[in-house]
């Protein structure tokens, strides 16, 4: 009989459609540097899902992730509970963020982006840096892991797409002010819906301003073998999972990964119909 390792020891609802679930993984938790993810597969007959890891406890031996239900593999995942197991988590993936003392910088976030932003932002300020966080979410009740930003970060701004909280827009209208008021930044990385990292770094190059975006192409193997997560970086072809994810928002060719990403729309929406069909 196969073993099932990997334990949910706590599950939270953080916002409508966005569940946080700590995983006992000893060995990830160990290794974990801010920028990793793992890949995550339910069970035997599932398929394997990227999820970033959002904060890791070496000495509980655990891992956090936060998922926002999208799709058939991630309602699944959102509806297990505490105590029931995983079967497969690999991991830590991805090259660790490139994190050094640098002065001032920009950490910016976008929905469920506030996730794998947190991890980067904490590291940041660990090292010695000035953290100015900027957050934006459709409305106020998507929010979450305010006081962790707001711990690491020396100052921080919120913007919502309806007004409900903070400024009344974009956050990418947010860079564009900090970087206007004349505020020195030294470096910004960006992490949220992919036409977000678009024009958020297409405002930071005006300014010149080094702009690290984290990409979610899709992934199957996540080794660097099946090229699913290509994606164009300058004049190179890179492999997300084995080069990234992490990469020069300034290079990235976000209408080409925009459209990689809808390559399966109509598979995943037929496996979603199928699941749902059966289990609501
Ligand atoms: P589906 O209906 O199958 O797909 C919905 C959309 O999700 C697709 O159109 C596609 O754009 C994307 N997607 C589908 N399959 C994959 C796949 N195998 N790999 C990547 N994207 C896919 N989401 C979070 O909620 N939290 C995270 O912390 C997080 N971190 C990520 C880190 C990385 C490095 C990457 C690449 C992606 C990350 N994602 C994260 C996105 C997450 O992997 C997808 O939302 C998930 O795979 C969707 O699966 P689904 O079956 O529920 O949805
Ligand atoms: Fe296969 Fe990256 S997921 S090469
Ligand atoms: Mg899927």
């Amino acid at each position: 009989m196969k073993t099932k390792h990997f334990k949910i020891v706590e599950k939270q609802d953080l916002a409508p459609q966005i569940k946080l679930f700590r995983i006992k993984a000893p060995l990830i938790s160990s290794k974990f540097q801010a920028g990793q993810f793992v890949v995550i597969r339910i069970n035997e007959k599932g398929e394997r899902i990227p999820l970033t890891v959002a904060e890791s406890n070496p000495k509980e031996g655990t891992i956090t992730i936060v998922v926002q239900e999208v799709g058939k593999t991630t309602l699944k995942l959102a509806r297990m509970k505490e105590g029931e197991t995983i079967e497969d988590l690999l991991g830590p993936l991805g090259i660790p963020s490139p994190i050094e003392k640098i002065g001032t910088v920009l950490c910016v976030g976008g929905g469920v982006g506030v996730a794998p932003l947190y991890p980067e932002a904490k590291r940041y300020k660990e090292v010695g840096n000035k953290v100015i966080s900027l957050i934006g979410a459709r409305n106020r009740n998507l929010f979450f892991f305010t006081d962790k930003m707001e711990a690491v970060s020396d100052e921080i701004r919120y913007s919502t797409d309806d007004g409900s909280f903070g400024h009344h827009g974009f956050v990418t209208d947010l860079v564009k002010q900090i970087l206007e008021s004349g505020v020195g930044v030294d470096e910004a990385v960006v992490i949220g819906p992919l036409p977000m990292m678009k024009r958020a770094s297409e405002i930071t190059k005006k300014y010149n301003l080094k702009t690290r975006v984290s990409l979610n192409s899709i992934m199957v193997d996540a080794t660097g073998m099946c090229g699913c997560c290509r994606v164009t970086v300058g004049d190179k072809v890179k492999f997300t999972c084995v080069d990234g994810p992490g990469f020069d928002g300034h290079l990235v060719d976000f209408d080409e990964l925009m459209l990689r990403q809808k390559r399966f729309e109509k598979e995943e929406k037929i496996a979603l119909k199928n699941w749902e069909s059966k289990h609501c």
